[in-house]
């Protein structure tokens, strides 16, 4: 989807790095990370437990505890601000507001000790700026109830957390984060708790939120079934890293990265519903020993000495969208001048 000129893309992420000091050692969570998303585009995350999925989300809102941190730098220009260098004052007013996250956890959510309904209204009152003329707050909380295809709407906002089930508090949880409407939705693994028909209206609701009022949504999924059907972009991680970006179409018919290849091959039965990333032969590395080189070598089939030995860098192919593996870069090359 292209811009006008001068208007900044949504989200633009450039060198972004989280890394946490642990007893351990540092864990490079997020490493060198580049994205960029336009108003009503839906960015697909995928990549194996550990790969820092939930922490790239995190820190886009900056909601990492300082303690933890070792490292945090680059870029988040959001609608063309750098959150990065942002206060907390006015990092709090956006966070629920114009950005809203939808956590792995419902939980964490969720105040054990207010009703449903309480906690969804104060969205709108600690947000006055984003009610809209005309559309009360308690008409809104009752038809995003609705939307999420909560059974009995009034009833569930009348509830205490503690009287719904997990599936039940994703969907309070989805509805509170499209109270305020945000121009970017972050959901990280929204859908993974709730069985196949609800998840399918839930990825049917993002749609239409996009569609209505031209939300962006950053989806953060094990399932390459739901990126096909749902992401217009996909971005690949592995330690940290992103290995590859890509238009979703153009990922999936002809992905570059070897992660990214195995993923899709580990899935035989890709374009049937709900294929997982569980498939893939070895082990997600160790964040605490990384390999030197390419985090991906020592499982990579197609690895060269060298990928043992130098971290690849980045291969551009029409920007924004790149992978990491050079040596594939150099046999598309040759293929290009032999064939
Ligand atoms: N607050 C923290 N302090 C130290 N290390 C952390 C912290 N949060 C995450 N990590 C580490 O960062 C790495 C990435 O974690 P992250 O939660 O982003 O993975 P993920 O891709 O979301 O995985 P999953 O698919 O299981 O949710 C992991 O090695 C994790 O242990
Ligand atoms: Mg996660």
């Amino acid at each position: 989807m292209s811009h006008p000129a001068g208007t900044p893309p949504l989200l633009e992420i450039e060198g972004l790095r989280t890394h946490f000091a642990t007893p351990r050692g540092v864990v490079r969570a997020v490493d060198g990370v580049n994205l960029r998303l336009e108003r009503g585009e839906i960015l697909g995350i995928v990549g194996e437990s550990g790969s820092g999925k939930s922490v790239l989300a995190q820190s886009i809102l900056r909601v990492i505890p300082p303690p933890q941190l070792q490292r945090a730098d680059g870029h988040v220009r959001f609608d063309g601000q750098d959150l990065m260098t942002l206060d907390e004052a006015a990092m709090r007013r956006l966070r629920g507001a114009r950005i809203a996250m939808v956590t792995q956890n419902p939980s964490t959510a969720l105040n054990p000790v207010f009703t449903v309904r309480s906690q969804m209204l104060e969205t709108l009152r600690f947000h006055p700026d984003r009610r809209r003329d005309g559309v009360d707050a308690r008409s809104r909380m009752l038809s995003l109830l609705t939307e999420t295809r909560l059974p009995a709407p009034e009833r569930i906002a009348r509830s205490y957390p503690f009287q719904l089930s997990g599936g039940m508090k994703q969907r309070v949880a989805i509805a509170m984060a499209l109270m305020a409407e945000p121009d970017l939705l972050i959901a990280d693994e929204p859908t993974t708790a709730l069985d196949v028909t609800i998840q399918a209206q839930i990825l049917e609701l993002f749609r239409q939120v996009r569609r209505d009022h031209g939300t962006s949504v950053i989806l953060i999924t094990h399932d390459l079934g739901v990126v096909a059907r749902l992401c217009d972009t996909v971005a690949v991680m592995y330690a940290g890293r992103i290995v590859e970006y890509n238009r979703t179409a153009q990922l999936f018919k002809q992905p570059r990265h070897p992660y990214t290849r195995g993923l899709l091959a580990s899935n035989p039965v890709f374009g049937q519903p709900r294929p997982s990333l569980t498939a893939m032969p070895g082990q997600p590395p160790d964040l605490l020993a990384l390999p030197a080189g390419c985090a991906f070598a020592p499982r990579c089939s197609q690895a060269r000495s060298s990928c043992h030995e130098v971290e690849p860098g980045v291969v551009t192919m029409t920007a924004p969208f790149h992978h990491r593996c050079p040596v594939q870069a150099e046999d598309g090359l040759l293929e290009g001048v032999t064939r």
